[in-house]
């Protein structure tokens, strides 16, 4: 908790304005994405679902993979609780929607489903979109597409580990947008987004959660912006979103 607010304190001092970016293509992104107002009617449909989530306060046996939660000890868990703590906030899902919907990937990769909520806001946002979503633990995934089948959200869950999944698809694949929400240690996001980039294109956006999380994460985020074929970065602080794009000279923005 305290590392997080004290890594938004440091944010919000480095945080640039739109007037000091020089960037064409980030200041669009400012504009066109972030400052419009969301459609009502696309915040409404994450609402529903999680409220749907909120309801139901069934249980189930959790598999913890990656760094487990900082709040569950137990691993009998209900669904309104995994929605509530692990699923994605108003807040976030609100930037969520509006940078996917901005940018209409058409075939998108998720790591880490829980119960879908970011899965609903992804489809919602582009729904043109072939949506693969990776989700290890067993009870979780089969809760996810029984609600997200019941809510008419056509995606494939694959149940099975990053570790054992990401190799076969990245070298098939090519991804226009990959979400990275799973497992918030150092090595292994490292190591995800090595295998990921074999699935990039110049343009593809790679979106990483809660890059202030911990310290590890905030090292991971650092060697990521580093990373010699990125050439562009954004720090959201809730998120991290990196593209190749060759042709642009390598800058790191914190907006
Ligand atoms: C924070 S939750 C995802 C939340 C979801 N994206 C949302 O906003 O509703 C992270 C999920 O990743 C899964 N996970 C963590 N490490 C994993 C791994 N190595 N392989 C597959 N799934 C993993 C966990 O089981 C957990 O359900």
């Amino acid at each position: 908790m305290w590392h997080t607010f004290l890594s938004y304190l440091k944010y919000k001092r480095k945080a640039k304005t739109k007037y000091s970016i020089h960037s064409p293509f980030v200041y669009n992104f400012i504009t066109k994405a972030l400052e419009p107002k969301l459609d009502n009617e696309l915040f409404n449909k994450y609402v529903s679902y999680r409220t749907t989530l909120l309801k139901d306060k069934s249980q189930i046996e959790v598999t913890d993979y990656g760094a487990g939660s900082k709040v569950f000890k137990e691993a009998k868990r209900s669904i309104d609780k995994i929605a509530k703590i692990a699923g994605i906030s108003p807040k976030k899902a609100k930037l969520l929607l509006k940078i996917t919907n901005y940018f209409q990937p058409k075939n998108i990769l998720e790591l880490g489903t829980s119960l879908g909520m970011s899965t609903l806001c992804l489809y919602k946002a582009s729904p043109n979109a072939k949506i693969t979503s990776i989700e290890a633990c067993p009870e979780t995934a089969q809760k996810a597409n029984e609600y997200l089948t019941k809510f008419q959200i056509p995606v494939k869950i694959i149940n099975d580990t990053f570790e054992n999944v990401l190799p076969v698809i990245c070298h098939k694949n090519k991804y226009d947008l990959v979400l990275f929400d799973g497992n918030h240690q150092l090595d292994a996001t490292l190591n995800y987004f090595e295998i990921c980039k074999h699935s990039a294109e110049d343009h593809t956006l790679f979106i990483f959660d809660d890059i202030h999380w911990n310290t590890e994460m905030e090292m991971a985020w650092e060697k990521i912006t580093q990373d010699e074929q990125i050439h562009v970065s954004i720090d959201l602080f809730h998120y991290g979103l990196v593209f190749y794009r060759k042709g642009q000279v390598k800058q790191h923005f914190i907006i």
